[in-house]
């Protein structure tokens, strides 16, 4: 199958939404703990490492797809040359972009982790990678990795947060502008503003750098659909997966940044699975 059967979509929905009984005890400690063994399994191309903290239903998913997990991109050993973790402790999810620069295997992912806290532990039931590497759109690892050194991804002081459905309504009305000719309207610019598209950036360093250059003006294209989110209020982040159908049926991933309510950054992976990237 190209993507999620509406079965799996559905339980993933299920698995982004409402509060199951028990999730108090969700905590950043735990999430972090999963989120390390993660970059760990995949430093080492070893996903046994993951085996211990993993829920007895666990799924792994890779570029939109159910996958085998020693057959995708973990099973490689990746030289981590940057890493960043965001955390949900509301939907017991962290997202990690990990980014390895190297010759041989490049590559940017981006990874979606879920907990299903049973009886007070978590364990990791969803494993969910966006693995951009040669072919997908505007990719250059080693390019990538330059501009992202150069951002600035602190926490937030809480004067410069936003409450999570802030940040979900930006990253929304961004992914709706491909399908809704008003929704730039609801997308909370900032300035400065960047965009990272794959390792294409839009900044000059300048104070007046904006996102809204290249934006879509065709409105009538397919909505990016099966949306997965992991929300972090401190880091101002939503990062969004989903189903890129205008773009032969990518998968891809949207991450947004918010400072004081305002977009300062977006980045952005799309991959075509078996193919080449193109519009
Ligand atoms: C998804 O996985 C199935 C089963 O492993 C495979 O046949 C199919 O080619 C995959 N699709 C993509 C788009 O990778
Ligand atoms: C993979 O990790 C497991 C669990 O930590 C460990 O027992 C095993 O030796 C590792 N395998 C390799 C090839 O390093
Ligand atoms: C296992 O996971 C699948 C897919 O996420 C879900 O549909 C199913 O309900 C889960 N089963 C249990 C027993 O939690
Ligand atoms: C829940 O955890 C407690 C304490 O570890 C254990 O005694 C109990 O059997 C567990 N229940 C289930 C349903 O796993
Ligand atoms: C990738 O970007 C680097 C650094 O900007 C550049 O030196 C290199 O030529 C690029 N590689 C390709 C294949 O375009
Ligand atoms: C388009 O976006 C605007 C701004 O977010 C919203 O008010 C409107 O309901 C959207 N229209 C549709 C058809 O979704």
């Amino acid at each position: 199958m190209a993507f999620f059967s509406p079965f799996v979509w559905a339980s993933l929905i299920a698995l982004s939404q409402g509060l199951p009984a028990g999730l108090s005890s969700c905590t950043r400690e735990l999430l972090e703990t999963g989120a390390n063994a993660y970059i760990q399994a995949q430093a080492s191309g070893n996903f046994s490492i993951l085996q211990s903290s993993s829920s007895k239903n666990f799924t792994y998913y890779e570029n939109n797809n159910v996958s085998n997990p020693l057959a995708g991109v973990l099973r490689l050993p990746l030289k981590i040359d940057h890493s960043r973790t965001t955390f949900d402790t509301v939907q017991c999810s962290t997202y990690t972009e990990l980014i390895s620069a190297g010759s041989k295997n490049p590559y940017v992912l981006g990874t979606q982790i879920r907990h299903d806290p049973t009886n007070g532990t978590l364990g990791i039931s969803v494993i969910d990678t966006i693995a951009s590497t040669t072919g997908a759109w505007l990719f250059n690892a080693s390019k990538t990795l330059e501009h992202v050194l150069q951002e600035s991804w602190t926490p937030l002081p809480p004067d410069k947060q936003v409450a999570r459905d802030v940040l979900q309504a930006t990253a929304d009305a961004y992914l709706d502008m491909w399908s809704n000719a008003t929704a730039s309207n609801a997308v909370a610019w900032g300035e400065p503003c960047t965009r990272l598209e794959g390792s294409a950036y839009t900044g000059t360093g300048s104070p007046t750098d904006s996102c809204k250059p290249g934006i879509p003006s065709n409105h009538h294209q397919a909505p990016n659909i099966h949306r997965r989110y992991v929300i972090d209020e401190a880091m101002g982040s939503c990062t969004v997966f989903c189903l890129w159908q205008h773009m032969m049926n990518a998968a891809d991933s949207h991450e947004f940044r918010l400072e004081g309510g305002k977009l300062r950054y977006v980045h952005t992976m799309t991959v075509c699975p078996g193919q080449t990237c193109r519009l």
